[in-house]
């Protein structure tokens, strides 16, 4: 019985490994490649989410007819109806656009820039702040005590 089992037993010993986990194929992709495999935009929407601190729901609608067996809706990721996706779809041609026809043309590290380039986990790109400029000399002279003695 399941409730007997000792605390860390959860033995998976002898199950088959689980195979890889296939996703479906793409059917509505307007700004990546056309050939984008299930698993590549899968992977591709994992680092968005990272680099943005966001969840899959904040740019896929619910899809109220499709239930999961937690009794939530599954998200429809085909769907366009949230905003967000769209602004995603600008953001992503507009980083195309920088590396291809910007950063390619200079001499530079090869580093494209990627969402969190800008957004380092963030929504909304955190404003920069520059630091204070940092005194060639110091401006005051250190206290008695930390002054050299004269020889
Ligand atoms: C910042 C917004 C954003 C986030 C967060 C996001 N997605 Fe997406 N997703 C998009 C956009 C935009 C597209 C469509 C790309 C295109 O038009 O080429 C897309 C497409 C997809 C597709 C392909 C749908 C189809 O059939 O065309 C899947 C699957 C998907 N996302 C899954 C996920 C999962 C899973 C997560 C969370 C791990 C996630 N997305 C998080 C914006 C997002
Ligand atoms: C060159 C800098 C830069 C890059 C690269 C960039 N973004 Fe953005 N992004 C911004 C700025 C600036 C805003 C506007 C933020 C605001 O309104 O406060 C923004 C806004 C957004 C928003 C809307 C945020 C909101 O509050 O509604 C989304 C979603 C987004 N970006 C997704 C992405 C994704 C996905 C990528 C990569 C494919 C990306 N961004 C790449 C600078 C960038």
């Amino acid at each position: 019985m399941a409730g007997q089992a000792p605390a860390g037993s959860q033995s998976t010993a002898g199950d088959p490994p689980s195979p890889p986990r296939a996703y479906a194929a793409p059917a509505n992709l307007k700004v990546l490649p056309k050939d984008t495999t299930g698993q590549q935009v899968h992977d591709l929407m994992e680092e968005w989410e990272r680099s943005l601190g966001i969840d899959c729901n904040s740019c896929h609608a619910e899809d109220l007819d499709n239930l999961g067996p937690d009794g939530r809706p599954r998200l429809n990721f085909a769907d366009d109806s949230k905003p967000m996706k769209a602004v995603a779809r600008t953001m992503y041609t507009m980083t195309e656009e920088i590396n291809r026809s910007y950063l390619a043309k200079i001499d530079s590290s090869g580093a494209p820039v990627t969402c969190g380039t800008c957004h380092r986990g963030h929504l909304g790109p955190e404003p920069f702040v520059t630091p204070p400029e940092k005194p060639a000399q110091p401006q005051t002279p250190p206290p008695d005590a930390e002054r050299p003695q004269p020889q």
